[in-house]
């Protein structure tokens, strides 16, 4: 069944494609995903950190049906309560001055309709993003994805009026800068474009993801962050966060931006939303969004009713069972095992993170990027019954992004496969 599967997914799915794995799910649940083959996986991808509360909740699945029984699809033409109820929750979760939202399927979809938003309240064109940030991949927000230039490959021309500025990816400075003797060199190079390439006045938005995601898993220094608000705020340049991975409670806090104290003018919000249906957000405040009229921006899918049900009961959850705390304490117990493994082992580079968003870098002796090494721990996670996936222009960095309700036993489990592997 299995070998067949995938003999037929090759003759009919486009190569475009790439699975990380050729596990054939039979049955997933919680922390686990269990083969055809009857083999039980540890799931610390959260498929895509998607899945943030563990594979299929009861709660969500209920909520789901319960929808399902009522109305499946509205397309804009029916009014229904799930996605009314889903943006007053939003509001209540999001950081202080969002407030308003637009619901579409997909994270791309979600940061497509930011920067239109963007365009449309300030009247300017320009767009600036960050080296190693990864956006999605239809052509806007491709155009803003730099986190490999692999997948801009073919596809120039893209979005013109789009710059991108320096990540602060401090272990591995886009500037030579030393982590010890280094202001913020990056947000003076930003400073520059600003200067160089196009005027304040001209740019619509500055777009970042609070917590890098596929581009490394890197955390930014706060200042740099507050940097950032400041110089959006002092040329009326509006400050999207794009949450679609670092939301939903992955660090440990509804969305990574509160880490920083930063509110985002617009923030973008997919994955964890609704535990695996499709859906995405973003949202904007009041007064931003009263900008655009009545059919300036549309979908016919976006907020699917089900999907909407789905993330409302995912909220609710998460508030219930005290989800954000636990992520909280489990990644603080997490980086502490991992910083012990990586003193224990040679060629981990780096480790960090926040919450359940955790890195851990792989390095040959001369600091060069080791994607090798990481391969072959991949591959005998795999076989001991541990998913984990890659991530960095490299990919040469594992992701530790299990579900918020892993248990500590889990979690222990995890990475102790985890550190035999990398013997
Ligand atoms: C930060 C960020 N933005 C946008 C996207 C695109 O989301 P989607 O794949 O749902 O289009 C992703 C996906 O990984 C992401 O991590």
């Amino acid at each position: 069944m299995g070998n067949d599967l995938i003999r037929r997914g090759q003759e009919r799915l486009t190569p475009a494609l790439s699975f990380h794995t050729d596990i054939i799910v039979k049955k997933a649940e919680g922390v686990y995903v269990e083969s055809v083959e009857g083999k039980r996986y540890l799931d610390f991808s959260s498929g895509l950190a998607t899945v943030n509360i563990g594979h299929c909740p009861p709660e969500v699945l209920k909520a789901a049906k319960r929808q399902m029984d009522e109305m499946v699809h509205s397309g804009c033409i029916f009014r229904y309560a799930s996605e009314v109820e889903l943006a007053e929750r939003l509001a209540r979760i999001t950081p202080e001055g969002i407030e308003m939202f637009f619901f579409a399927n997909g994270g791309a979809e979600a940061v497509e309709g930011a920067i239109k938003l963007a365009r449309h309240a300030t009247g300017r064109q320009g767009i600036i993003g960050f080296m190693g940030c990864f956006h999605g991949r239809t052509m806007g927000a491709l155009s803003l994805t730099t986190s490999t230039a692999r997948y801009r490959k073919g596809f120039h021309p893209l979005l013109p009026s789009v710059y991108h500025a320096p990540y602060p990816y401090c272990f591995r400075c886009h500037m030579g800068m030393d982590r010890t003797s280094c202001e913020t060199e990056c947000m003076e190079y930003l400073e520059r474009i600003l200067r160089y390439q196009i005027t304040p006045e001209e740019v619509a938005c500055m777009i970042i993801e609070p917590v890098l995601g596929e581009g490394g898993y890197i955390v930014p220094p706060a200042d740099f962050m507050r940097k950032l608000r400041e110089l959006c705020t002092r040329h009326g340049i509006l400050l999207i966060a794009d949450e679609v991975q670092s939301g939903f409670g992955r660090t440990g806090k509804w969305f990574a931006s509160e880490h920083f104290g930063l509110k985002p003018d617009i923030i973008t919000m997919a994955k964890g939303i609704a535990s695996g249906f499709p859906l995405s957000a973003f949202g904007a405040s009041k007064e931003l969004m009263s900008k655009w009229p009545p059919g300036s921006h549309g979908t016919t899918f976006g907020g699917n009713p089900v999907s909407c049900a789905a993330a409302c009961a995912t909220i609710d959850t998460i508030e219930r069972d005290g989800l954000l705390e636990k992520a909280a304490r489990m990644g603080e117990y997490a980086m502490g095992r991992v910083l012990e493994i990586k003193n224990r082992t040679k060629g981990i580079g780096d480790a960090r993170g926040l919450g359940l968003m955790i890195g851990v870098e792989f390095i040959r002796p001369d600091g060069s990027p080791d994607k090798a090494r990481l391969d072959g721990v991949m591959k005998k996670c795999l076989e001991a019954g541990l998913v984990i996936i890659e991530c960095g222009v490299d990919k040469n960095i594992a992701r530790i992004m299990p579900p918020l309700t892993i248990t500590k036993e889990e979690m222990d489990k995890g990475l102790s496969i985890f550190e035999e592997a990398l013997s």
